[in-house]
């Protein structure tokens, strides 16, 4: 008999990391989250056990802290890591940029010595595809030149990929997974996004708008050169997102070294766009003005995603109309019953 594997997924609690415990456990992993729950919420947790009909072993540890997360990996035998737990505001980011470098450089490298010393040897890492800033060119793929990061937390994203490249001579394997934009929630409303106060994302805000969270959608400028005006971005299902990090594992099992994959649709849809799309889909008018630009946003990115279609065997799955569907049931959801 083969044993599973374990996956000890950090951020397990928070938006993506929850969706992907998900589809680790269909998969046939093992899962134990490790989140500090600072920017996520118990009632992931919750919706995780209703889905599942199993509670997932977690702990309560901020990755910075080592000899937390040194005991995690003494007592459990540990196969591989997925490393979610980062701050993500871009804003935030600007103003508060110690705690960006702080929390997002640190936890790595907590993690990474943790991994040394306990013979983990497979990462799958969460990057962004702020990376690129504004590309020269999109469709934009992984060859693309980083450029100087347009906040402090695009920079964090471009120092960890770093690290990861430096610490090959470790014999970690890393996989990093550059994210455009993860949109929706699980197909069952059980479990979706749950931003701590006024959310920065547009769908989240979206939502809450429709709600009655919220008064009024401000879109962030429609003067940049794009047909409408307004920017466009590559909107990827968050469940889709998670397949590609068990397609990842699959991958980093067989292969060594450093390796990065975009993963995109490889359409970019243009904020208004997207607004009409969730009038369309789910049959509200959503109450909204055009408000100036916000600073750092770039005009236009989307992925060229052939290398996760062709090497990780990744396709999505939904449509942006399901996740704009499956978004609306989430804060449907999550409101009646608060
Ligand atoms: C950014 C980063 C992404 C990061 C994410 C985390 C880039 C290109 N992308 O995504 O890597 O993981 O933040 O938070 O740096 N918008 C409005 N009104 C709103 C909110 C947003 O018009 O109330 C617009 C924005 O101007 C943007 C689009 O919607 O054009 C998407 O914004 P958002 O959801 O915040 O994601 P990004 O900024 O693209």
């Amino acid at each position: 008999m083969s044993i599973r594997k374990r996956i000890a997924v950090t951020g397990g609690a928070g938006y993506i990391g929850s969706h992907t415990v998900v589809q680790l456990v269909e998969a046939g992993y093992d899962v134990l989250i490790i989140d500090d729950l600072s920017r996520s919420d118990q009632r992931l947790l919750d919706g995780l056990k209703n889905l599942l009909g199993i509670t997932i072993p977690f702990r309560k540890v901020d990755c910075r802290n080592y000899n937390a997360l040194a005991e995690i990996f003494s007592n459990n035998r540990i196969d591989a890591v997925i490393h979610f737990a980062a701050f993500k505001a871009v804003g935030e980011s600007v103003e508060k940029p110690l705690d960006y470098y702080e929390n997002n450089l640190f936890s790595l490298t907590s993690l990474l010595r943790c991994m040394q010393s306990h013979k983990v040897s497979k990462l799958i890492f969460s990057s962004s595809c702020t990376v690129y800033g504004e590309p020269d060119t999109v469709p934009v793929n992984e060859q693309a030149a980083i450029k100087k990061a347009n906040s402090p937390y695009g920079a964090t994203k471009q120092m960890c990929e770093r690290i990861l490249e430096d610490i090959e001579v470790l014999g970690i394997d890393v996989v990093s997974l550059r994210y455009f934009n993860p949109i929706g929630a699980h197909p069952s409303a059980l479990i979706g996004e749950l931003p701590l106060g006024t959310p920065n994302n547009l769908v989240p805000y979206i939502t809450q708008t429709a709600i009655g969270l919220r008064n009024q959608l401000t879109i962030f400028g429609d003067d940049y050169p794009t047909p409408d005006g307004t920017c466009v971005r590559d909107y990827i299902h968050v469940t889709d997102l998670a397949d590609a990090h068990v397609k990842a594992l699959d991958f980093i099992n067989q292969n060594l070294g450093n390796h990065i994959f975009n993963v995109g649709t490889g359409f970019g849809v243009s904020v208004k766009e997207l607004v009409n799309q969730f009038e369309e889909v789910n049959q509200i008018k959503l109450n909204y003005k055009i408000g100036s630009r916000r600073p750092g946003d770039v005009a236009k990115v989307f992925a060229d995603a052939n290398l996760a279609f062709n090497v990780l065997r990744w396709k999505p799955r939904f449509t942006i109309k399901d996740a704009l569907q499956h978004a609306w049931h989430w804060e449907k959801r999550i409101r009646s019953i608060n």
